[in-house]
């Protein structure tokens, strides 16, 4: 596997995390190292052909940001028709999934370790998604820090171009600026309905995995805001 900065470019655009490499269990070398050529797919500015990638036809949900992967593991193995891509930047989150698809013996997972923002410009047909998953994005809470949030118009576009006419697009954050923030965000693009309508939030998704970072949230106090939307047909 290639590491996330290899494609570095002198300009690096803003990006939303900060590889902070710690320590990776042996297990998660290991998983790195024998396990990708089942479950991974290296990051390289092509464009792949997923029906070649998993072997089949079928529909195919993208997760951003997985951190250890449960949520993913979990829907993929609830769900053993649609294919599972799963996009995270730390290696140890990544070895963290890769030895849970190996031990519920999943089929239907393949995991990029790069830039959510790369992969979607880059290496993700147009209209090659039913549904995408970004759940408790960093919320990067400092005003100076905004312009690092994931959830900004230009990478709503290339959401948009990946997903399928009536796709989904699910996001949950604990953080109540954050939410605020998406929703304004996703408002603006007509292609969006909100599937909430008034209420503007949904309920938590019954698939949606309670994640280690959101039962830190929970210990701290903070709430939880669930966002769904359909891309129209007509976009
Ligand atoms: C706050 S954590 C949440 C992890 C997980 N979704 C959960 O709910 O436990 C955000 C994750 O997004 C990843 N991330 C941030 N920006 C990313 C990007 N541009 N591409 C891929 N992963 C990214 C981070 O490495 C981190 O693991």
């Amino acid at each position: 596997m290639n590491s996330p900065d290899e494609t570095d470019r002198p300009h690096r655009r803003i990006r939303s995390f900060v590889l902070r490499e710690g320590r990776l269990t042996a297990a998660q070398e290991r998983a790195l190292t024998e396990l990708w050529a089942d479950y991974g797919i290296d990051y390289s500015p092509a464009l792949l052909d997923l029906d070649a990638v998993f072997g089949r036809t079928a529909d195919r949900l993208l997760e951003i940001g997985f951190g250890t992967g449960d949520a993913l593991a979990a829907y993929a193995g609830a769900h053993p028709d649609v294919d599972c891509i799963g996009v995270e930047v730390h290696r140890s989150g990544v070895g963290h999934l890769l030895l849970k698809a190996q031990a519920e013996n999943l089929r239907n997972v393949k995991v990029i370790c790069h830039d959510a923002v790369e992969v979607l410009e880059h290496q993700l047909p147009a209209g090659s998604l039913t549904a995408i998953h970004v759940f408790f994005p960093d919320p990067w809470p400092k005003k100076r820090h905004h312009k690092r949030r994931l959830i900004q118009p230009a990478f709503v576009e290339r959401l948009l171009r990946a997903l399928k006419d009536g796709g989904e697009l699910r996001l949950a954050t604990d953080w109540q600026p954050y939410a605020e923030h998406m929703l304004a965000v996703l408002q603006t693009f007509p292609a969006l309905k909100n599937l909430a309508g008034e209420t503007l939030y949904v309920d938590r998704h019954s698939e949606r995995p309670i994640t280690r970072f959101e039962r830190r949230g929970q210990r701290l106090g903070h709430g939880v805001w669930d966002l769904a939307f359909r891309k129209h047909a007509s976009a």
